[in-house]
């Protein structure tokens, strides 16, 4: 059988990691976190591609050009999470397997933080460890993906 393919989708602010309010989201930036993602995806035998947008459009665009080329989707919407119906109807649309990921734990925060779009119709959500976050979450989504 040949390798999953993954798209790892980062949405608004995300790009910022590393000095955005560092207390909350860590030190790690996103560039470190997407070297750790392809250590663990080269460990697994996946691939990956790796994209950030502060758009809501753009992201859209990316989860439609996902069909036939991805497997699966690691997604952390930022804060269209609480926001995009586009975003989760997108992801329902295409009907990929997602997986979604924060760094911070989202109901340990603002209440506004408390509701997921994405959550219902994702396979499950990790939420709280920091850049571990996207490592478990793509364990699982790959592990999903074997299994099914
Ligand atoms: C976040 C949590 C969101 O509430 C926030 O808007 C983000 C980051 C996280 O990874 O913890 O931008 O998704």
């Amino acid at each position: 059988m040949s390798k999953f393919s993954i798209l790892v989708l980062n949405g608004p602010n995300l790009n910022l990691l590393g000095k955005r309010e560092p207390n909350i989201y860590g030190h790690l930036t996103l560039e470190d976190i997407n070297k750790m993602l392809e250590q663990e995806a080269t460990k697994l035998d996946v691939t990956l591609s790796c994209l950030q947008s502060n758009h809501e459009g753009f992201l859209v665009d990316s989860i439609h050009n996902a069909l036939n080329h991805h497997q699966g989707i690691l997604i952390n919407a930022g804060a269209y999470t609480h926001t995009s119906v586009a975003i989760r109807d997108a992801l329902a649309g295409v009907a990929i397997p997602v997986v979604e990921v924060h760094l911070s734990n989202i109901y340990r925060r603002e209440d506004f933080r408390h509701h997921s779009y994405i959550a219902a119709i994702a396979i499950g959500q990790i939420s709280g460890f920091g850049g571990q976050s996207y490592l478990l979450g793509l364990q699982a989504l790959v592990n999903y993906l074997q299994e099914k």
